[in-house]
């Protein structure tokens, strides 16, 4: 049967993947600011609604559930930038902590029982603690206003679960990457610069970039598709209900390593120029996916395979 669901952040990168998916088969309201996020990444769909404002502002929050109800929330919308909630801690906790608060509070007090809250978190909450793979059982060590405000987030969410028997799940992004990932700053999603870098070399035979380290950095790079598939599975399984999960692929990759995949896919040369690590930079960090696969997820696109669809949606895009 189809469900209303509402998902905030919709109109970004991967809520905008979230809501193509979902369109199949439900009614979608979108809640977006647009600050990061693009109209033109949403389809045209008469089962789409989208709103303009902001999920830190409490009056559109009540006043979004005051005209309808739903059966799921996706909660993506948030200041996505660890560089921004450095320099901005204050507006980033109003986005990602209150919104959350204010999306939970109407979520517990509307009349139809929510059949499960998704709050998007981030592996930044076990930030440079070294243990590998990181587990859902791993130390948690948020170490910026981002990190922070995201397990703030996550407690508060899983606590409505206990205080309040909201169904709840709680997603923790690895390094995601696909279309439509904006690599307009230099602080973007190293995938999305790497790209972008490929796309604005694509007539010449070497492409430049600047890598910040020694480029042996290890990351868990999870295509948007396979992360869909996992928000999906937290949301419809009931085996997902009130647990925390990893999403990403389990598999380490370091940004060499990715670089010459790269190489391989365009038979092109990249021509690195290397810059000090950025403060900050944790050297290695990857999931282990087991409770994730134990509710049938499945990495479709491994690294090669996630490359190759990503250049082609970018490349094809610049023609
Ligand atoms: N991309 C990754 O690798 C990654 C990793 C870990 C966690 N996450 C989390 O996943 C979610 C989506 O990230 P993304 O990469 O798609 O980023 P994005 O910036 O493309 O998407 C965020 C969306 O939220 C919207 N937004 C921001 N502030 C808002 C506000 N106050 N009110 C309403 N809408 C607002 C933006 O306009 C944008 O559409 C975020 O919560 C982010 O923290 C992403």
């Amino acid at each position: 049967m189809k469900k209303n669901i509402l998902v905030t952040g919709g109109a970004g990168f991967i809520g905008s993947h979230l809501v193509s998916a979902l369109l199949k088969e439900h009614r979608v309201v979108v809640l977006d600011n647009f600050s990061t996020g693009r109209r033109s990444n949403l389809p045209e769909n008469s089962q789409l609604t989208v709103v303009e404002g902001d999920v830190s502002d409490l009056c559109v929050i009540s006043q979004l559930f005051a005209d309808q109800e739903f059966d799921y929330i996706f909660h993506l919308a948030a200041i996505a930038s660890v560089m921004e909630s450095v320099e901005q801690p204050l507006v980033t906790h109003q986005t990602n902590m209150d919104g959350t608060i204010y999306l939970l509070n109407a979520a517990r007090t509307q009349n139809k029982p929510i059949q499960r809250f998704v709050f998007a978190s981030s592996a930044a909450v076990y930030g440079a603690e070294p243990t590998l793979p990181k587990t859902e059982n791993s130390p948690i060590q948020p170490l910026t206003p981002y990190a922070i405000d995201k397990f703030g987030s996550e407690r508060y969410v899983t606590s409505y679960s206990q205080l309040f028997q909201l169904p709840v799940a709680v997603a923790r992004f690895f390094n995601v990457y696909g279309p439509r990932q904006n690599p307009d700053s230099p602080y973007s999603g190293v995938l999305s610069l790497l790209v972008d870098a490929f796309k604005k070399g694509n007539q010449a035979d070497r492409v430049e970039f600047t890598v910040y380290g020694d480029g042996q950095q290890v990351r868990d790079f999870i295509y948007v598709a396979d992360v869909i598939q996992g928000l999906r599975l937290l949301a419809f399984s009931e085996e997902a209900r009130d647990g925390t999960f990893n999403l990403g692929t389990g598999r380490p990759i370091s940004l060499h390593e990715v670089i010459l995949v790269l190489e391989i896919l365009t038979k092109k040369q990249v021509n690195i120029s290397y810059k000090a690590a950025r403060e900050g930079d944790i050297p290695k960090s990857y999931a282990a996916i087991t409770k994730l696969e134990q509710l049938g997820f499945q990495v479709n696109m491994p690294i090669e395979k996630g490359l190759q669809a990503y250049l082609e949606a970018e490349l094809c895009a610049t023609v």
